[in-house]
This record gives structure tokens, C-alpha cells and sequence, in this order.
């Protein structure tokens, strides 16, 4: 059976001291589950010490940022060989903020997804599109261009999860309806028959982020081709990400 994956994105909240605390009471409080995966991500400053306490738990380690070059003169760079040494096993690759703030396109995010993959570590593909692009029934095309340009040049997907986070649902607090999201993952879900074959399409996660929440994690859990969420905001509060972890 293949698991579930419930993924917390902490962007840019949590201090390494604040995030030790964070994960110790995560560790005391979760309960054993057989059918799901929890994964973490935190500020690249936090990795270190939260994946000490992570040792020995079933409970991931994530980054939210790689650098695609294998070492060198870029400043301000981490490297995937760096994370995988630290004990990160995925990796967020063109999360939308990255797209939009720090202006990363396809082709950078293609690079990152194929150096994650090569290093041994999870990719977590984000894909979406924005407000304007729904409104005018643009959403599958966005979705079939970043998915085919971002996975370029990769022949399975063996280390792959893909998210859709619709961009006008993040930290917004309005998150797309159970069937709004269903609809773009069945569409994914095809995309990657198409490109990978069927046992490729079955086997691959597609999580659904943007403003997932205890209020809406069960019905979009419900949906048949949602495989898991990626949570943002409701990650940051235990009480929130443990009842989101918890879905029924
Ligand atoms: P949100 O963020 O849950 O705060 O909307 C989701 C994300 O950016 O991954």
C-alpha cells in the first residue's frame, strides 16, 4: 500500500531554539501511524539540530531550497550533497514563493529537481498557478508547462512527489475546493501516464497545499487522487499540525 505524506513548510518562521522545542513536543505527542509519512521542513538553520532529535523517529527531515551545482563560488548557496549529509531526505523544489519572490523559473527549478533526485533525496515538484491564470482558464495549460519543463530530461519518477499549491489559495486562507483540487491532480495524474506510464501514475504522490488546515483536511484527504498535503501556515502550531497529521 502506498503511504501517505503529511509535509510542514516552515518558510522562513522558527529560530533553531524555537524549532528544537517545536519537535520535542511533536515527538511526545504524535501518534504511530502505519499508513501515513510526516515530514518537516525547516530554516536551513534549524536542519542540524532538529535532525538529531529526528534520529531514530519515523518522522522526515525536509529543505525548502537546494542549490543545483555541485559545490563551488556561489555565495549564499547550499548544496544537496550539504543536506543529505545533515540527514534530509526531500527536498522542495520551486515552491511559488521561489518562483515569484526569487524569480526561478522552469528551467532553474528542472535543475534543482534532477541534482535532489541524483543525490539519493525526495524532490517535492511545486506547481500552480495564479489567480489570473484560473480566471482565465489557463490553470491545466500552467500546470502541463511547469510540470513538463520542470521534470525535462528525467526518465522515471522514482524520488518524485509532486504538489499542486495553487498560488491564489497560499497563506491566503482561501483554499481551493476539494473538487478544485481533485480536478488538477486527476489532470496530473494523467500528465504522468503520459510521460512516465501508468504504474508510474499510480505510484507517484501528488499532495495538495495552500491554506490546508484542521477544518478542510478531511475532505480534502477524502478526495481519491489526493495523496497528501503541504502545509504552511497550520504547520507552524502544534495543536493544528498534529490534528492536520491526524485526518481522517
Ligand atoms: P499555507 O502554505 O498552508 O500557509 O497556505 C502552503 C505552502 O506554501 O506550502
Amino acid at each position: 500500500m502506498k503511504k501517505s505524506l503529511v509535509a510542514g513548510n516552515w518558510k522562513m518562521y522558527k529560530t533553531p531554539q524555537e524549532s528544537v522545542t517545536f519537535v520535542q513536543e511533536l515527538k511526545r505527542s504524535v501518534k504511530n501511524y502505519e499508513d501515513r509519512d510526516i515530514l518537516v521542513c525547516p530554516p536551513f538553520t534549524s536542519l542540524v539540530p532538529v535532525s538529531e532529535l529526528l534520529k531514530d523517529t519515523p518522522i522526515k527531515l525536509g529543505a525548502q531550497n537546494v542549490y543545483f551545482e555541485e559545490e563551488g563560488a556561489f555565495t549564499g548557496e547550499v548544496s544537496a550533497k550539504m543536506l543529505k549529509e545533515v540527514g534530509v531526505s526531500c527536498v522542495i523544489c520551486g515552491h511559488s514563493e521561489r518562483r515569484n519572490i526569487f524569480m526561478e523559473t522552469n528551467e532553474i527549478i528542472n535543475k534543482k529537481v534532477k541534482k535532489t533526485i541524483s543525490t539519493g533525496m525526495t524532490a517535492i515538484l511545486c506547481v500552480g498557478e495564479k489567480l489570473e491564470e484560473r480566471e482565465d482558464e489557463k490553470t491545466f495549460d500552467i500546470i502541463e508547462t511547469q510540470v513538463q519543463r520542470c521534470l525535462d530530461g528525467i526518465d522515471n519518477t522514482e524520488g518524485l512527489v509532486i504538489a499542486y499549491e495553487p498560488v491564489w489559495a497560499i497563506g491566503t486562507g482561501k483554499n481551493a475546493t476539494p473538487e478544485q483540487a481533485e480536478e488538477v491532480h486527476l489532470f496530473i495524474k494523467e500528465l504522468v501516464s503520459k510521460l512516465f506510464g501508468s504504474s508510474s501514475a499510480e505510484s507517484i504522490l501528488i499532495l495538495y497545499g495552500g491554506s490546508v488546515k484542521p477544518e478542510n483536511i478531511d475532505l480534502l484527504m477524502a478526495q481519491k487522487d489526493i495523496d497528501g498535503v503541504l502545509v504552511g501556515g497550520a504547520s507552524l502550531k502544534l495543536d493544528s499540525f498534529l490534528r492536520i497529521i491526524d485526518y481522517r
